[in-house]
């Protein structure tokens, strides 16, 4: 992909740049927390997006997306944001450094994946981390990872739609090659966890599908949490987000909300609970709670925050079927993988099922990766 990369850059641009590559990630458990000022478990994969970059004396980008065989040029003042949507992730990185009060000076840049789109393993946190990380770089702007990962997340608010989180970012950033990470999102201290669950493999099936309409039934979820912990801020003031609430004061409310903000917050309060049992769990090296824990968040997940599919049920139930030490959706939802825990010697019978099965079912098979947790942002050359 590299040399690829290098070859169309030097086609176009007659030159040569430094490259850098950010990583997609995975996350064990702690779903849809996030955005609650809850608990996530990520970790950083050695799948993600590679660009070369040179400033090029001018004020405009001319960035070519080598995967989809498209150029664009733009400038970076707010009325300069391009069509493509690609593009908008780089041009919202460049954007959001500048309300920081950085300087940003035109490049040529050309960039390529080997993350999945819309895999549920955040290819768009990957591209914004990239181009906040080399920027910085090459600009020497100083600025410092935690605000690196929070230009990649307000690219996502102001540029693309989506009110996520920080997981993403933070993932892509701090990565640490053979460590997932705890993170606290409220007060973003983290903790990177060794993972090497001996005779276990950690697998992602991927559906191929992706839904419409995901960013906004992704931000419909926000606000039900939003909505639910303001009615409970009434009678518990210290409650900012749903982190800080219990069941018992989501029932206090339960008459005061929709039907469906109360399932999505109940979903949400179990969910951080189910993260740091898996915490208890890993120190004590107990894999067969913290499976037990993924299907409890793919139950949450299917039937409360009602952002699974017919797909990923069907997946999630072969598992069970094959003894599959842990199964669950796997990031946004709407679509994606499932990450799986599986014993070693159940490994083989599980995928050969879930292939068939799954073709059966649906007419294609789902896709599969082996992932390898790795290191985060970086420059290459
Ligand atoms: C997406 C968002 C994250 C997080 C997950 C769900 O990946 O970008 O911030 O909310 O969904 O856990």
């Amino acid at each position: 992909m590299i040399n690829k990369i290098r070859a169309k850059f030097n086609e176009l641009f007659q030159t040569g740049g430094s490259v850098y590559t950010s990583p997609g990630r995975i996350n064990l458990i702690g779903e849809h927390t996030d955005y609650n000022g809850g608990f996530v478990f990520p970790g950083a994969i050695d799948k993600g997006m590679v660009a070369e970059i040179k400033l090029n004396g001018t004020d405009k980008i001319r960035a070519f997306a080598l995967d989809l065989n498209e150029l664009a040029e733009f400038g970076f003042n707010e009325e300069d944001i391009p069509a493509a949507g690609w593009a908008k992730y780089i041009f919202g990185v460049c954007r959001e450094i500048i309300k920081r009060g950085g300087t940003i000076k035109g490049f040529d840049t050309v960039f390529a994946g080997d993350v999945p789109l819309g895999a549920g393993m955040s290819s768009s946190a990957a591209l914004e981390s990239t181009y906040a990380f080399a920027l910085n770089d090459m600009l020497s702007l100083g600025i410092d990872k935690f605000e690196l990962a929070k230009i990649g997340q307000s690219t996502e608010h102001n540029y693309v739609g989506v009110k996520c989180g920080i997981m993403d970012q933070f993932a892509s950033v701090f990565g640490k090659k053979g460590s997932l990470m705890l993170l606290d999102c409220r007060s973003l201290e983290y903790k990177y966890y060794p993972f090497d669950p001996k005779g276990y493999k950690l697998v992602l099936l991927d559906s191929v599908v992706k839904h419409e309409l995901a960013s906004s039934a992704y931000n419909k979820r926000r606000e039900s949490c939003e909505n639910a912990a303001k009615a409970i801020r009434k009678n518990h003031s210290e409650v900012e987000f749903l982190r800080d609430a219990t069941m018992d004061m989501l029932n206090e409310v339960k008459n005061d909300i929709s039907a469906e903000d109360y399932i999505r917050a109940e979903y949400v309060i179990e969910e951080i609970q189910r993260v740091m049992d898996v915490c208890v769990a890993l120190e004590k090296g107990n894999y067969e709670t913290v499976g037990e824990k993924m299907y409890g968040t793919h139950h949450g997940m299917s039937k409360l925050y009602e952002v699974s599919c017919e797909e990923l049920d069907f997946l999630n139930d072969i598992a069970k079927k094959c003894g599959v030490t842990g199964s669950r959706v796997m990031g946004g939802g709407f679509g994606g993988c499932t990450i799986n825990l599986v014993k070693e010697e159940k490994y083989e019978a599980f995928i050969k099922e879930a292939f068939s099965a799954y073709k059966e079912k649906f007419g294609h098979e789902p896709k599969l990766y082996n992932v390898v947790i790795s290191d985060g942002a970086r420059k290459l050359f």
